[in-house]
């Protein structure tokens, strides 16, 4: 796949900034892009005088450029050819693929399972099973038990709702897979929050989708922005629900009046984790048309890879007949697990918030006492904090974390054009001993990056 110059230096984004001479700035930009995927592997790169056009600066500088990522092994040259993205073959592999055990996963935002709970509803679900044995088991919008639960589970969040306004799916993340193939058409433009959740960028960018990126801030939500932004796009995403990753939460007065002229989907998938004031109103109850997209992943449990679509059945037809492509139905047995814990409303988890308001206290500590010049605004419900470095150095720290034994999730993932470089999202999901183990690691990475340390460690998945 051949990339553009222009595509290029819009990933590149500010690459000037920083120390040190242009050409190792532009060396050490590319090759984060490659560690980080954005540059694809097999990509063919622009030509230097292309690049160097494109950046506005002269071509020695990405001569010198290009011929560094070569000798480091992240390009590939052939004689009148563009070079080409690769791996060196020495690059470590990450902790999760059979590195040190011991390494602290902070890219993952997802609590544990509610054991006990869990374990009941899936022997109860074994018990329900054979009602199911006479049909054949692929069910494109899933199983009565779970959509008559979930319509139940909106109907309590004073939502009035039908079971035939749901549509299961295998998690969230499919549900919005689904619904970019269904609702776009290539270069279509659909507006995002920005920073927003990176898969939904992914899903999104996969259908041929551009974006259109609106500031989610540090006072929220611009309703200026987003009306006009909302004009011009073909489809709204918006994480109004302690969004991921800065864990805001849009204020009811905003939600009451924000009438984008675009179809919309609200991701509710952080919904019900309030840590500290009341629930939020389902988008929906003011926007009728609205798509919902709903899941189990963050409120029971990320394994049980359930999660839904809330919408007019005419919407839910179009979806269904884009599915077989991809998938024939969610299985069965967590589809009956997942009805039994949301008619036993175990999505409200009490103990698991007090445990999480308990962690997000305890990594603000070990942030202020360990990063003091790490800015972290605290956020009104879900499982991460938005820090902020004084310098663009997240991906960098990305890329060297894991040699102090722990793995982030580096700012740009969550945005556009190179944004967010000062940016790390931090979960409190893990025991408060852990998180604090882990910020003194971060903080050892930190100071081995301002010694001059490079690392090559390829990003994590996030989740
Ligand atoms: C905002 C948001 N949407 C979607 C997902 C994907 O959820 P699921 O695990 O249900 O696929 C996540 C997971 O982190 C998320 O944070």
């Amino acid at each position: 796949m051949k990339i553009s110059a222009h595509a290029v230096g819009t990933m590149l984004g500010a690459w000037q900034e920083g120390p040190g001479p242009a050409h190792q700035r532009l060396s050490d930009r590319l090759r984060l892009l490659v560690l980080d995927g954005r540059l694809c592997l097999g990509a063919a790169l622009p030509s230097e005088r292309d690049l160097a056009t494109a950046l506005g600066t002269s071509r020695t500088t990405v001569g010198a450029a290009y011929r560094t990522l070569v000798e480091h092994g992240y390009l590939a040259t052939r004689e009148r050819a563009r070079a080409t993205v690769r791996l060196p073959h020495d690059t470590p592999s990450e902790p999760r693929s059979g590195g040190d055990p011991s390494t602290i996963d902070l890219s993952f935002a997802a609590p544990p399972a509610p054991s006990e709970s869990l374990h009941a509803a899936f022997a109860t679900a074994l018990e329900q099973l054979p009602r199911h044995f006479g049909r054949h088991g692929y069910d494109r919008y899933g199983t009565a038990e779970l959509r008559e639960a979930v319509a139940g589970w909106y109907q309590r969040r004073g939502l009035p709702t039908a079971p035939d306004h749901i549509m299961i799916t295998n998690g969230a993340q499919h549900a919005l897979g689904l619904l970019a193939r269904t609702l776009l058409s290539p270069r279509d433009k659909v507006l995002i929050d920005h920073p927003t959740y990176p898969h939904a960028i992914r899903a999104f960018t996969d259908a041929g989708a551009r974006l259109l990126p609106v500031a989610v801030g540090p006072s929220g939500w611009d309703p200026v922005h987003l009306l006009a932004a909302g004009r011009t796009a073909q489809l709204a995403y918006l994480i109004p629900d302690f969004h991921n990753p800065t864990g805001m939460c849009m204020p009811a007065s905003l939600r009451r009046r924000l009438r984008l002229a675009c179809p919309t989907i609200i991701d509710e998938t952080m919904c019900d984790l309030a840590l500290d004031g009341a629930d939020p109103e389902p988008f929906a109850l003011h926007v009728p048309t609205a798509v919902s997209v709903g899941s189990v992943s963050k409120s029971i449990w990320g394994g049980l890879r359930i999660g839904w679509i809330r919408a007019v059945p005419s919407v839910l037809e179009r979806v269904v007949q884009a599915r077989p492509a991809t998938d024939l139905g969610t299985p069965v047995v967590e589809q009956l697990a997942t009805a039994v814990l949301l008619n036993e409303h175990r999505t409200q988890r009490p103990d698991m918030l007090r445990q999480l308001r308990a962690q997000r206290g305890a990594l603000m500590q070990a942030l202020t006492e360990h990063l003091p010049d790490v800015h972290a605004p605290l956020p009104a419900g879900g499982v991460t904090l938005w820090a902020r470095f004084p310098d663009p150095i997240s991906s960098r720290l990305a890329a060297i974390a894991p040699d102090c034994g722990v793995t982030i999730a580096a700012g740009p993932r969550f945005g556009v054009g190179g944004a967010f470089e000062r940016h790390v999202r931090l979960p409190y999901t893990l025991p408060s001993d852990r998180l604090a183990e882990a910020i003194r690691r971060l903080a050892r990475a930190h100071l081995a990056f301002r010694r001059g340390a490079t690392g090559s460690h390829t990003p994590a998945p996030v989740a």
